[in-house]
This record gives structure tokens, C-alpha cells and sequence, in this order.
């Protein structure tokens, strides 16, 4: 096991990344939001919403002042908004609970909102240079691997023999920073060498003992989530255009992507348009959008409107490009990339 760590320290430190705006500051607080941003996220589309989050909200009073339009302004964009919203209940909770100051312990950091096991040793390897493992998707990916794992990884005993396996490779003396290093060479490794698809093996430190690699299986490994029949339901995406503006309405707090701005649904009553006039519906391609627990067959129907005013506060007309500034569920983005933005 030891040899995963002494070729992963040596490999970040000459081909790992060392400019990521976070790695300059060792503060929980920036710590635990860049992990957080980081969680469903790509580093590159981090990195502006990173700066700018915490250019208007430097540390974890201001951000439990704040309220949740504000916080999912400055998220707006990044998806899964669900984050934003944690983010918010999480620092209130590290106000009233722990008088400002971030837990140390990574179980009373997996107490908080939107903090599971990986993200809190995550926050006190890079915050506290404490020795503990973490196991994202990317971690998962290359220890699966590597170990030559044959089952899928989202299995319950398949994730327990992971994370056995990601705590007996950490470097065994406990030098905060050889953890620190150890910890953001597997990150770079997912994210840069054993990537999902065509991973650049050859340029991989650990390919030796590597048993995809070795074996030729790189391709089969990890194993694929099962396929399961979810349940099917399905919707109308009503999408209003008046000249070059679209409609889009807020949704309810509660329920799936509550308080994202989305195209109205089918139950929608178009005379809260004031419509003076209206084109016949197209049916643009409809598509399947999956959540965990069921599939959700999307129609999509564009209707050229003349308005001239909303009645009421959670309907606005914006420009695609605005658009894709409001907190929009990912089916919204992707509608706004395919028909109206050339
Ligand atoms: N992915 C998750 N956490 C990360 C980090 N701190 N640096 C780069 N990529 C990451």
C-alpha cells in the first residue's frame, strides 16, 4: 500500500496542480467552500464563482448574514443549488453552535449541512494537515483501479472495502505536509490522469502495479452503476418568447428544484400573461432528465407570445443570456444552449 504514496508525493510535487486559488489559503472557512464548490463541479468552472464568492462573502459571518438570494445570486450558474443552500444552513449552524469557528473534528464537520465523510477529511487534511482519507468520485475511480476492484463502487460493502483501502494507503508517518500533498496528488491524478475515459495511462505514476493496467482493463473499470428501471414521469416545458425575451417562473420552495427559476409547467394558466396575441405551439425534441428515484420525460413547446406585462412576482421575461445567470435547474441550461444561444 505504502507504494501508492511514496509515488504519489514526488509525482504532485513536479506534475501536480499548485495554483488553484484555495491552495493559498489554509482557513477552514475557504477550505470547506472550495470543497463544497468543488463537489459537483469541475476546477476551471470553480475557480471564477470561487473568487467572486469569496471576494463578497470573506468569511463565515458574513455569510451567515446573508440571505439565500444572495447567496444563490453569487452561485448562480454552478448548479445544483442544493449546495448553495447547505452552505448557507452550514454557516448559520457554525455561528449559533460553535461561536463562529469551524469544527476541528471531521465528525462534527460531518454533522453540518452538505458535509459528507470525503468532504470533511478533505476540510481537515487541507485545513488542519490531519492525517484521514478521502474517497470522492474521482478517488473511487482511481482506487477501483488500481485494486482491481470488480464490483460497482455505490454498493454499500464495495464502498466499505474503498474506503479500507484509501485509509491503509495513506502515508503512514503523518507529516501534515506529506498529507497534504498525498491528499491533492489523488485529487490531481482523478482529475488530470485517471480520467473517465481514455485515461493517460502512460503518464500515470502508480501504472506498475496499477491492476486495470496491468491486466488491460482499464476500460471496464469501475464497474457501472447497474442499470435500474426508475419510474417515468413526464412534463411540458411552456417555454413563453416575446421578441427576444423568454418566460421563466420561480418554483416553489418545496418539491424538486424548488426555488429555481424554470420554464412554467403544463398546469401553468397563461392569462396571468395579459397575452395580446399568440403564435401556434412547436414541439422542440423532447428528452429524459434523471433524478435518483425516478426519470422525467421532458416536452418542451415553444410559443411565440405578445405581452406586455407579468402579474405576478415570480414570473420575469429574460434575454436567454440572462437566463443563464438565475439559478436554473440543469434541463433549463441545457434547453437555453440548444435553441437560443447561437
Ligand atoms: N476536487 C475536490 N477538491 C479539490 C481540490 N481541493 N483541488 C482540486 N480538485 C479538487
Amino acid at each position: 500500500m505504502r507504494f501508492i504514496a511514496e509515488q504519489l508525493i514526488p509525482w504532485q510535487k513536479t506534475s501536480g496542480r499548485h495554483d488553484l486559488p484555495w491552495q493559498h489559503r489554509s482557513d477552514p472557512y475557504a477550505v470547506w467552500l472550495s470543497e463544497i464548490m468543488l463537489q459537483q463541479t469541475q476546477v476551471n468552472a470553480v475557480i471564477p464563482y470561487y473568487q467572486r464568492f469569496i471576494k463578497r462573502f470573506p468569511d463565515i459571518g458574513s455569510l451567515a448574514r446573508a440571505s439565500v438570494e444572495d447567496v444563490l445570486t453569487y452561485w448562480s450558474g454552478l448548479g445544483y443549488y442544493s449546495r448553495a443552500r447547505n452552505l448557507l444552513r452550514a454557516a448559520s449552524a457554525v455561528v449559533r453552535e460553535h461561536r463562529g469557528v469551524f469544527p476541528q473534528s471531521r465528525d462534527a464537520l460531518q454533522r453540518l449541512p452538505g458535509i459528507g465523510r470525503s468532504t470533511a477529511a478533505a476540510i481537515v487534511v487541507f485545513a488542519h494537515g490531519k492525517r484521514d482519507a478521502i474517497l470522492d468520485g474521482n478517488v473511487k475511480r482511481v482506487f477501483a483501479r488500481f485494486f482491481g476492484i470488480d464490483r460497482y463502487p455505490g454498493e454499500p460493502a464495495t464502498l466499505a472495502r474503498l474506503w479500507q483501502l484509501a485509509e491503509k494507503s495513506l502515508p503512514l508517518d503523518g507529516n501534515p505536509d506529506d498529507t497534504r500533498t498525498y491528499t491533492q496528488a489523488l485529487m490531481d491524478l482523478g482529475s488530470l490522469i485517471c480520467v473517465r475515459s481514455k485515461p493517460l495511462c502512460c503518464q500515470c505514476p502508480l501504472r506498475a502495479h496499477c491492476i486495470a493496467y496491468t491486466q488491460n482493463r482499464v476500460a471496464q473499470l469501475p464497474v457501472p452503476r447497474p442499470k435500474k428501471n426508475l419510474p417515468e414521469k413526464e412534463t411540458v416545458f411552456m417555454i413563453y418568447r416575446n421578441g427576444c425575451k423568454l418566460l421563466l417562473e420561480k418554483r416553489p420552495e418545496n418539491g424538486i428544484w424548488g426555488g429555481l427559476w424554470c420554464f412554467p409547467e403544463s398546469d401553468f394558466h397563461h392569462d396571468q400573461l395579459a397575452l395580446e396575441n399568440s403564435s401556434h405551439p412547436i414541439m422542440l425534441p423532447q428528452f429524459w432528465h434523471a433524478f435518483t428515484h425516478f426519470k422525467l420525460l421532458i416536452r418542451p413547446r415553444l410559443q411565440d407570445v405578445h405581452a406586455n406585462k407579468v402579474v405576478s412576482a415570480s414570473l420575469v421575461w429574460k434575454k436567454p443570456a440572462e437566463v443563464l445567470a438565475l439559478a436554473i435547474p440543469v434541463p433549463v441550461k441545457k434547453l437555453i444552449h440548444q435553441h437560443f444561444i447561437s
